[in-house]
């Protein structure tokens, strides 16, 4: 059974982390959402992903070494410089996937325990062209949303509906079974939406059907959504033990500090603070519902609070970071400095002064 992962979009509004890194590389409590999602293919007898990828984000999951898991990796790239879209990679993959049995797609930028043997048996029994997994949130409006008969098939496929228009709460999960009949509905060599174009055609024609799964679902498309799923994964899976560091510091639970991680006297850490490999952190800190990618130092007397602080960061001493705010990887924030709710930093960038509005700092 194949299976191909779209990990080629450029995740704008992820920024500015992700103008070092593809979503799919982002840590989910310290651990890459790549190197999740291969697991969990594992775990499900599969030997094998195809990544659609483009040239840089190939690179960096090579640079990266996660642990494959035993899965083969091959990969399929969108041409230089021209992104195919959700549907065009698929297409692009035809020859990687062959004719000869139903397959799997699976967004990149999302965690969800979809139940892979149980979305393929509805799918062969509803003789569908593709099923799409349904998962149920509160506010339908930022995803694909699906209406469906009692025997599962997509009545109305509607991408980003407005709240009060949105038919169902049951959106597009980000995981589909596809018969190979589906490369006959994705055009060639050109930027395809599987959303806006190809579903909504097989909706007219009756086969597209849904699955509706129960499992858990995140969704990390915005910094907010990735700080929410981090927070969630600490609840369900970190041991929430209580960590030796120095012995004068307090760990409040949950928290996760990852290999190397140090933190001085009198400093807090927690609830629902990420450290990543190696963060240095000074005395007299407090950090709460934040993550610090690897290699970030924060000094004496800083207080980090709802914030996302990229790796390789240096946070100066004193200084205050406010609920919102996102720092590219190897920003500088001199002492003293504080930031108001919201701020954002572009990679690389030194910040002297205080920001006193929600803004982004690009020079
Ligand atoms: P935003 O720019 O923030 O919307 O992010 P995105 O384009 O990465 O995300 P979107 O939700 O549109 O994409 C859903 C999935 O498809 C993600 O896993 C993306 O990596 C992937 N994807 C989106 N566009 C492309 C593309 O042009 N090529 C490939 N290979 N994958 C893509």
């Amino acid at each position: 059974m194949k299976v191909l992962i779209l990990a080629g979009g450029f995740a704008t509004r992820l920024r500015p982390l992700s103008c070092t890194r593809p979503k799919i590389l982002f840590p989910m409590v310290n651990k890459p959402l790549l190197q999740w999602t291969l697991e969990r293919l594992a775990r499900n007898g599969f030997k094998e992903a195809i990544l659609a990828v483009n040239h840089q984000t190939e690179i960096l999951i090579e640079q990266s070494r996660i642990p494959k898991h035993g899965m083969k990796i091959t990969y399929s790239r969108d041409p230089f410089k021209k992104p195919l879209g959700t549907g065009g990679p698929v297409k692009k993959a035809e020859r990687l996937i062959g004719h000869d049995e139903p397959f799997l797609v699976l967004n990149g930028d999302i965690f969800a325990d979809v139940d892979y043997t149980d979305i393929l048996k509805i799918h062969e029994e509803k003789d569908a062209v593709a099923t799409i997994a349904l998962h149920r949130v509160e506010d339908p409006s930022r995803y694909g949303v699906a209406e469906l008969t009692k025997e599962n098939r997509i009545t109305r496929f509607i991408e980003k509906p407005p709240k009060e228009a949105a038919p169902t709460n049951r959106i597009n999960a980000g995981v589909y079974a596809l018969n190979p009949e589906i490369f006959n509905y994705i055009p060639e060599k050109r930027k395809v939406s599987m959303e806006r174009e190809v579903f909504p055609k097989l909706v007219e024609e009756g086969k597209l059907y849904g699955y509706v799964s129960e499992g858990l679902w995140m969704d990390i498309g915005e910094s907010e959504d990735y700080l929410e799923a981090n927070e969630a994964l600490l609840d369900l899976y970190v041991n929430q033990q209580k960590r030796k560091v120095t012995g004068k510091e307090q760990v409040k639970n949950p928290v996760a500090l990852d290999k190397g991680v140090s933190v001085g006297e009198e400093s807090v850490i927690g609830p629902y603070a990420i450290l990543g490999r190696n963060a240095s952190v000074g005395s007299h800190v407090h950090i709460r519902n934040s993550i610090l990618f690897p290699g970030t130092v924060i000094s004496d007397f800083s207080q980090i609070r709802g914030a996302i602080i990229g790796e390789d960061a240096f946070i100066g001493k004193g200084v205050k970071i406010r609920e919102g705010c996102v720092l590219g990887d190897g920003v500088r924030i001199n002492d003293n400095v504080s930031l108001a709710k919201g701020v954002s930093v572009c990679p690389a960038k030194e910040v002297s002064e205080s920001v006193l509005t929600s803004k982004c700092i690009i020079k």
